[in-house]
């Protein structure tokens, strides 16, 4: 079988990884990649969001499955013009994707199917939404409508800070046309948990549960982030825990989805706030979680090409996938100045040596190649990935590997993990 993998970044080096360990898997071409995929696959230079390029290359390459990465080019609808050419693809249609592309349209949608989550309002005039902060109390939650990288979420706990966030989205367009509405959302406290679910539109099928690590800094301090690295399992998602996110979040969702009209196939991603012993809704994506993909890839036990191939193909029902009962813990090394502005280019040492660790997945993320060197070209750099006996293991192994890398302003978390281990 040949694979295309859309994308280039930690995640998307996880799928290789994983899907080149697969005896149904004889050629894995990444687009565009980065220097990481290089090794497993062939790169190829077609930015993700060119769809009729990729759309070109998939057909002349007879491509038989093709896994979308990022948001994006699904919200470009590249899921629709590979079907409507005949070719095989990972990832929900356009007007499924808009559960993660609209925070308005996924709010409206849980409040139609009363699928948990807290209360919201929504804004076009930023007056109204600062009139808003003027009335009620803090926190408030202050979330831009459309894609913001991860970063168009601002929590905060004075009406000064929240004043300013909606300033930021809605008059100095922080992120464009993303902020053209905004919802302030009910303040959720408790502990953060990623749930994904594969599912081929009728079949929801659960994958492990993990942890994200949002903020920047340590302790959950700083602006929010991508994700700054990333645990499975999730102690927090019990297994009771788990056949009620199924029974009231996933399954629900997936239901409401066909009943709008709007099919979904692909993975379903739930960010889960588990509040007083219950969970609720933060928000969904319609792709992988990254970095929390680095950790599932490995503790998956079974064949990754066949739980995707099952998934488009609809034969999900009595899929069950197999995970390593060991921990996983990626830990990601980040440019100087992350999540806001930073430097690219500086040279990476040290890879040779991590990846000579036992146990251990160096996936790249923001790196490119320079006069033979792989230098630093993003705001996520690495995705440092190790299995351990349990947690503690594969924390103590992630960051010895991360001891052995180094570049100019790196920066990471000391305390991925942490949360596991107090509840363990
Ligand atoms: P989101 O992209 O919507 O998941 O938001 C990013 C992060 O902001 C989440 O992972 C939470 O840490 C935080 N957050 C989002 N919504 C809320 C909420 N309603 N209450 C508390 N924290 C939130
Ligand atoms: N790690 C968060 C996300 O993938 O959206």
């Amino acid at each position: 079988m040949k694979i295309l993998i859309i994308g280039s970044g930690g995640r998307e080096h996880a799928i290789a990884w994983k899907l080149s360990q697969s005896k149904r898997v004889k050629k894995l071409f990444i687009a565009p990649g980065n220097p990481g995929t290089a090794s497993l696959g062939e790169n190829c230079a077609i930015p993700a969001e060119d769809v009729e390029g990729l759309k070109a290359f998939a057909l002349k390459e007879k491509i038989d499955l093709t896994v979308v990465g990022p948001e994006f080019p699904l919200t470009l609808g590249i899921t629709d013009a590979f079907t409507g050419a005949g070719l095989p693809v990972f990832g929900p249609a356009k007007a499924a994707s808009e559960i993660e592309s609209s925070k308005v349209f996924a709010k409206v949608l849980m409040k139609r199917y009363k699928i948990p989550t807290g209360f919201h309002k929504t804004f076009e005039d930023a007056a109204d939404a600062i009139d808003y902060v003027d009335t009620h109390k803090p926190p408030y939650v202050i979330k831009a409508d459309g894609l913001a990288a991860g970063k168009g979420v601002y929590v905060c706990p004075a009406p000064d800070e929240a004043r300013s966030a909606v300033n930021l989205i809605m008059r100095k367009k922080a992120f464009g046309m993303a902020g053209r509405r905004i919802i302030i959302e009910e303040f959720l406290s408790g502990e953060e948990a990623s749930f994904l679910a594969l599912t081929d539109g009728k079949a929801v099928v659960p994958l492990a549960p993990a942890q994200d690590h949002k903020t920047v800094f340590d302790g959950d301090k700083g602006p929010n982030t991508g994700g700054m690295g990333a645990y499975s399992p999730a102690p927090v998602i019990t297994p009771s825990l788990e056949a009620e996110i199924m029974e009231t979040i996933m399954r629900p969702t997936v239901a409401a989805m066909e009943q709008e009209g709007r099919p979904y196939k692909g993975v379903l991603y739930a960010g889960i706030m588990v509040s007083g012993g219950r969970p609720k809704v933060l928000e969904f994506n319609a792709r992988f979680g990254d970095p929390e993909t680095q950790p599932l890839m490995m503790r998956l036990e079974d064949d990754l090409a066949e739980l995707l191939l099952a998934t488009v193909e609809g034969r999900l029902a009595d899929v069950k996938p197999r995970w390593s009962p060991k921990a996983s813990v990626c830990v990601v090394m980040a440019s100087e100045g992350y999540p806001g502005t930073y430097p690219i280019g500086n040279p990476i040492r040290g890879l040779g040596e991590a990846a000579k660790l036992k146990d251990v997945a160096v996936f790249h993320a923001g790196t490119s190649m320079r006069g033979g060197r792989v230098v630093t070209s993003g705001g996520r750099v690495l995705g440092v990935t190790a299995l351990g006996g349990d947690i503690k293991d594969a924390i103590a192994k992630a960051y010895s590997a991360v001891e052995q890398i180094s570049f100019d302003g790196a920066h990471y978390r000391r305390d991925i993990g942490k949360k596991a281990v107090k509840a363990g």
